[in-house]
């Protein structure tokens, strides 16, 4: 029985160093089962790096982090059967149609025969590609690219999804449908989610919000408790927004301004 299992991420003190450059800095933080969990960050802040080492990819330079109770040092192999990955760059192949990359992988993690076939037409209807499912991947539009890359990290039901910047390089139509299906995602799903962001508004939704910055998690909370954290002066109920300037002490990137019209649009999509 693998330790700590009641956590679907347990991190204890991670520290991450390349020469001078520390990516993540004493980090701690659990994540329950079934939570849709965001880190909130800027670019640079070590989302990435973090995901990375939960993922086996790279090796910490110290601390200690499970995937489900599984060290991710000692028992890489357990943790990678645990999680599913989507990066923020492809990794399909385009020559292949939807229906043989969700194969390929399938075949690499050695599932069931009769299973893969069932969990890909599942999986092709969850993602709204049936129809699409014979066509080379390079004929597919952004959005249905990377809602194939959702579809093939799930494809093992996987206990925790890796979101890395999933909406990152898409337009902002594109990226509005990407919401409204990770929402689909947390609904229909019961896998735990861990996504990573520098788009306020894509964390608002979650359970729970890590703020990183500088490789420093500055708060950790639901978005209802981190908005108490601050008061505005005249008496308006803050944002995210705010609340991510007031604790880091600048905007999450240089189109913040904007933050609240996209904010507004997600809250539309997401009471539709
Ligand atoms: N392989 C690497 N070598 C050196 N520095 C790195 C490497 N990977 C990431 N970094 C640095 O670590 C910090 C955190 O990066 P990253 O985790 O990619 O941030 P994020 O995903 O939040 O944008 C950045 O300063 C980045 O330049
Ligand atoms: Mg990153």
């Amino acid at each position: 029985m693998p330790a700590n299992l009641e956590f679907a991420v347990l991190v204890e003190h991670l520290v991450k160093k390349y020469k001078d450059i520390i990516a993540v800095n004493d980090i701690s933080f659990s994540v329950n089962k079934g939570e849709f969990f965001a880190f909130l960050g800027p670019n640079g802040a070590g989302k990435t790096t973090t995901i990375k080492i939960l993922c086996t990819l790279i090796r910490q330079t110290s601390g200690i982090s499970y995937i489900n109770g599984y060290n991710t040092i000692t028992n890489r192999k357990d943790v990678r059967k645990s999680i599913g990955l989507v990066f923020q760059d492809s990794t399909l192949d385009n020559d292949l149609s939807a229906q043989e990359n969700l194969n390929f992988h399938a075949k690499l993690y050695g599932m069931d025969k009769k299973r893969i076939r069932e969990r890909i037409n599942y999986i092709l209807d969850f993602i709204d590609l049936y129809n699409y499912k014979d066509k080379p991947v390079k004929l597919l539009s952004g959005g249905m690219k990377r809602r194939l890359e959702v579809g093939r990290g799930l494809l093992h039901s996987p206990a925790v999804l890796f979101l890395d910047e999933p909406t990152a390089g898409l337009d902002i139509q594109t990226r509005i449908n990407m919401w409204g299906f990770i929402d689909k995602l947390r609904k229909e799903e019961q896998t735990t989610i861990f996504l990573t962001t520098h788009y306020i508004e894509e964390a608002e939704n979650c359970d729970k919000i890590a703020i990183i910055d500088n490789g420093k998690i500055i708060a950790i909370n639901t978005p209802f408790e981190l908005k108490k954290l601050i008061e505005l002066k005249d008496g308006d109920i803050p944002t995210l927004s705010d609340v991510f300037i007031s604790l880091v002490g600048k905007g999450i990137r240089e189109e913040t301004a904007t933050a609240n019209d996209r904010m507004r649009e997600f809250g539309r999509i997401l009471k539709r």
